[in-house]
């Protein structure tokens, strides 16, 4: 059995796909916890209304680093977790996090990355940015991830079209759909051990 934990600031419809996800392979991975540093977002009410376990982790200037640090890793090491899975978590996962658990934090992204990644690019940002630049292609992106924001090794992409007549909302509602879709799919994948590294790449193993 594995422990996922999935860290969200935002709304959490990823976060609640994935506890869709978790409940109909309840025999091999169990949602044991969402971090979030935001107390007041979706992914937090889901959590309560639906009883899965949350810790809010703020880092606050008046808190030493170290203590954040603490904090987060004492929490994952306590619930036993084995997966995180980045679902709209907009802070920096600290790099003590990124070294312990190594090969063990995925990420989804609503673009093809290294397009539209990266400082700033977050939430419609994305999107107004994939517009402007005409391009008639987006996508959605899944990667690990290590020491450099959105640059982690990529696991799975999958296109979505960019049409004449979208606005930023058109084209976030479509690509979120894709990615409710994919990100299940991809954690299957690695629950099920289809994931193979060669190297410093990680592939997907044919059935
Ligand atoms: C998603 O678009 C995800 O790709 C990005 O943040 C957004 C989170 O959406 N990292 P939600 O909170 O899961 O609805």
């Amino acid at each position: 059995m594995l422990n996922l934990c999935v860290f969200a600031s935002g709304s959490g419809s990823n976060f609640v796909e994935l506890n869709k996800f978790a409940i109909k392979n309840k025999t091999k991975i169990f949602l044991k916890l969402l971090i979030s540093n935001n107390s007041n977002c979706g992914a937090v009410d889901y959590a309560k209304k639906n009883q899965i376990d949350y810790k809010i982790i703020k880092f606050s200037r008046v808190v030493d680093y170290s203590i954040y640090v603490y904090e987060m890793l004492n929490c994952l090491k306590k619930n036993d977790i084995h997966l995180i899975a980045l679902a709209g978590y907009l802070k920096k996962i600290p790099i003590e996090i990124i070294e312990k658990y190594n090969r063990k934090i995925l990420n989804i992204h609503p673009s093809l990355l290294p397009k539209f990644g990266g400082k700033g690019y977050y939430g419609m940002n994305v999107h107004k940015a994939v517009i402007e630049s005409g391009l008639k292609k987006t996508g959605v992106t899944i990667h690990f991830v290590d020491k450099e924001y959105d640059k982690g090794p990529i696991l799975y992409q999958q296109e979505v079209p960019v049409l004449d007549e979208d606005t930023e909302k058109d084209l976030a509602a479509r690509v979120l759909k894709v990615e409710h879709k994919i990100y299940k799919r991809i954690i299957k994948l690695l629950i099920n051990n289809r994931i193979e590294w060669v190297g410093d790449k990680p592939i997907i193993k044919e059935s």
